[in-house]
């Protein structure tokens, strides 16, 4: 595996690939890698010929006040584990080289950045639109890996893929979770023993609604109310939001009927925490 830092040198590494019309797989990450992570990797080490993943903590994603400076970093560990799932390339560009001095454009999209954690986190999905849009035209890749975990992002990416034309495959992976069932996220580790033990309460309470509604509950605000009060069990947590949403639009919906997603965004001690669970 090489690890590179330019993209001048990303270039002239993939540029013999591109030539030989080799299929080029792509992950975008902020590194901190987990399983998680590493599920993405793996399936395009499976999909592709060449497999490119980026390590960037995107300033532009995160609000004032977040935890853009303490989020954590660890590039000989992701290194390691990027090797042992045979990454080709391993892009770590500086700040500097993402975002040029006069640095002045932006990407943006109507409606789905606006819903669930768009209310919360203003600016970020268009921080996060802005990064990938970059780093696809920078990797120019064939398919690119996005993980459930983070359902609004990829549903936003894959709308933007659509919308500017972008010429590659968007494929959405299932969530990888710890064997308490909490959802695998870099953030899980601003977490002490007992919040992270009270936490596994998020994916419960979206299993217990998810049997409510298939034994044949219909009404969004009896399962909100439900989840809410398992939530309750995490010791100092405060809700974001509990919705249940249209899979395609993040529409909350009333009546539950067909295909919806449950989300859930909780913030514990420092960790803002997201799952969801898609509804058939
Ligand atoms: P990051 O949080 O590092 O996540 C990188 C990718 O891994 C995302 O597609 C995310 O959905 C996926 N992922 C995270 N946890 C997962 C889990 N438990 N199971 C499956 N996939 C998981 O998401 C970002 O970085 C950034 O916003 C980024 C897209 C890189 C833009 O900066």
């Amino acid at each position: 595996m090489r690890t590179i830092q330019t993209i001048q040198d990303l270039n002239a590494a993939l540029a013999p690939f591109r030539r030989d019309g080799k299929r080029i797989g792509f992950v975008p990450t902020m590194g901190a890698f987990h399983e998680g992570h590493l599920s993405l990797m793996r399936r395009a080490r499976k999909e592709c010929d060449v497999v490119l993943v980026s390590i960037f903590v995107n300033p532009l994603q995160f609000s004032a006040g977040e935890d853009y400076d303490r989020y954590p970093r660890n590039l000989p560990n992701d290194s390691r584990l990027a090797e042992s799932v045979g990454v080709d390339y391993l892009f770590v560009p500086s700040v500097a080289e993402m975002y040029a001095k006069g640095f002045r454009t932006f990407v943006d999209q109507d409606e789905l950045p606006t819903k669930l954690c768009g209310e919360h986190r203003p600016g970020h999905f268009r921080g996060v639109m802005t990064v990938v849009g970059k780093l696809f035209n920078i990797c120019r890749a064939h398919v690119v890996y996005f993980g459930m975990k983070d359902y609004q992002q990829a549903l936003i990416i894959r709308r933007m893929v659509v919308d500017l034309n972008f010429n590659m495959d968007v494929r959405t992976c299932p969530t990888v979770r710890e064997e308490d069932g909490m959802a695998m996220s870099s953030r899980n580790v601003y977490l002490g023993p007992k919040q992270r033990k009270d936490a596994a309460y998020i994916y419960k309470s979206l299993l217990y609604a998810k049997r409510m509604i298939d034994d044949g509950e219909t009404s969004s605000s009896h399962v909100i109310s439900e989840v809410r009060r398992i939530l309750r069990k995490i010791k100092g947590s405060r809700v974001d939001y509990i919705q249940i949403i249209n899979q395609d639009t993040l529409e909350p919906v009333r009546e539950i009927k067909g295909k919806t997603l449950i989300a859930v965004a909780l913030r514990v001690g420092k960790a803002r925490l997201i799952d969801n669970l898609l509804i058939q």
